[in-house]
C-alpha cells in the first residue's frame, strides 16, 4: 500500500521527515564562513550538492531555524561576506561536525568547539577545515530563498575557486571511496558510510543501446533465478547471441564435460563461490545430462556471469535452457 501526501496536508515536521528519508543519502557540506566583523562560524548542510563544473558551482540551504523560523548564522555571514568553504565530512570527523550542528549563540566559534583545525585559504577570508581531505574555496553566487517559515529553504548557490584534494586519496586520477571514507546524512539520526561493500560498480551503458527488456525472450523474464539487476544486464547488451553460438558453447563444454568426476551439485556451489562460471557452465550441462529438468543450474550459472560482468557468456547460458525443453 502506498500513501499519498500532499505538503499541506500534514505538518511540516512531518512532511521533513519523510522528505528526508527518501532524499537520501545526502552528502554532507561541513560550511565555514566569517561574519562582517570577522568571526568563524563552522556548521554541517546536508541539503547540499554540485549542480555543474563549467564553471563548478555546488549549492547548499541553511534553512530557516525549525523552531521560530529565524536565520541561521551561516547565512547571515554569507549575506554579509558572500565567501565560505565547503568541506566534505569523512568518518573519522562524523562526531565532530555533529558536535559543530550544535546550536551555539553567534560569538561562539565552532572550530573550538569542534576540535577541529582551522588553515588559511588562499582565494577566500574563511578557514579550511585540515581535518578534511577535500575542501572547497567557495564565492556566493546567488541566494534564493522559499519562505519564511520554519524549515524554509536557503539556497545558496556557490562557485568553487580553488579546490585542495589530498594527493594520497586520488589513485588513477579517480578520489576513491574507500581512502575518502566519506558520511551520508539519512533520515533522522541515521547516516551511512561509503565504504567497502556498499560502495560498488554499476558499468556505463556506453554509447551502443542495450537491447531493452523487450527483446529478452519470456523464458528468461519469468525465471525465479534472475533478478530485476539481472534482467537489466542481460537487456544492456547490444546484440544477442544467436541460438546457434549458444550451441556452439555447448557443445564444446560438453566434450570437457566427461572428464568430470566430481560430486556435481557441491562443486558447483562451489565454483559460484569462487566467480568461476566458466567451471559453473560445466558442471550445470552434466547435472543436465542425467536430469533434463535442472535448468536452474543454468539459469545460476548466467546469474554468476552477469555479476561477472560478462554478459555474453550470461546470455549463452540462459539461452541454453530452451535447448532442454
Ligand atoms: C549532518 C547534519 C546535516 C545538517 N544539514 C542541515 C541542512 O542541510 N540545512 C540546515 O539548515 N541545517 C542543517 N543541519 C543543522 C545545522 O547544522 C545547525 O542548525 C547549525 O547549528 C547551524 O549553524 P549556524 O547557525 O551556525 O549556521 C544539519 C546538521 C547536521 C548534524
Amino acid at each position: 500500500m502506498m500513501l499519498h501526501i500532499e505538503p499541506k496536508d500534514v505538518s511540516v515536521p512531518e512532511f521533513h521527515k519523510l522528505l528526508l528519508g527518501g532524499v537520501a543519502p545526502r552528502p554532507i557540506a561541513l560550511v565555514s564562513t566569517l561574519s562582517e566583523d570577522g568571526k568563524p562560524n563552522l556548521s554541517p548542510f546536508s541539503f547540499f550538492n554540485a549542480f555543474g563544473v563549467n564553471p563548478p558551482i555546488i549549492a547548499f540551504s541553511a534553512a530557516r531555524r525549525g523552531k521560530d523560523g529565524s536565520l541561521k548564522d551561516t547565512y547571515n555571514n554569507l549575506m554579509q561576506t558572500k565567501e565560505c568553504v565547503v568541506q566534505a565530512v569523512t568518518y573519522s570527523m562524523v562526531e565532530q561536525i555533529s558536535l559543530a550542528s550544535s546550536e551555539y549563540p553567534s560569538d561562539v566559534d565552532e572550530f573550538f568547539k569542534s576540535g577541529l583545525t582551522p588553515i588559511e585559504s588562499d582565494k577566500v577570508k574563511p578557514p579550511r577545515v585540515k581535518q578534511s581531505p577535500f575542501q572547497m574555496e567557495c564565492i556566493l553566487k546567488d541566494m534564493i530563498s522559499y519562505g519564511e517559515g520554519g524549515g524554509s529553504a536557503n539556497l545558496a548557490i556557490c562557485e568553487v575557486v580553488k579546490l585542495h584534494v589530498k594527493k594520497d586519496i586520488i589513485k588513477d586520477g579517480i578520489i576513491e571511496p574507500d581512502l575518502i571514507d566519506l558520511v551520508a546524512r539519512m533520515s533522522a539520526n541515521y547516516y551511512c558510510r561509503a565504504n567497502g561493500d556498499s560502495v560498488f560498480v554499476v558499468e556505463k551503458p556506453g554509447t551502443s543501446l542495450g537491447v531493452g527488456f523487450d527483446n529478452i525472450p519470456e523464458f528468461i523474464k519469468i525465471s525465479e533465478i534472475y533478478s530485476a539487476n539481472d534482467l537489466a544486464k542481460f537487456a544492456g547488451i547490444s546484440k544477442i547471441p544467436s541460438s546457434k553460438e549458444a550451441f556452439e558453447l555447448k557443445k564444446n563444454i560438453e566434450d570437457e564435460r566427461l572428464k568430470i568426476n566430481l560430486p556435481l551439485v557441491e562443486t558447483f556451489f562451489e565454483y559460484q563461490v569462487l566467480n568461476n562460471y566458466k567451471h559453473m557452465l560445466k558442471l550445470a550441462l552434466t547435472i543436465l545430462q542425467k536430469d533434463k529438468k535442472e535448468t536452474k543450474y543454468l539459469e545460476l550459472t548466467a546469474k554468476n556471469a552477469l555479476q561477472n560482468n560478462d554478459k555474453k557468456f550470461a546470455w549463452k547460458s540462459a539461452l541454453m535452457v530452451d535447448q532442454f525443453k
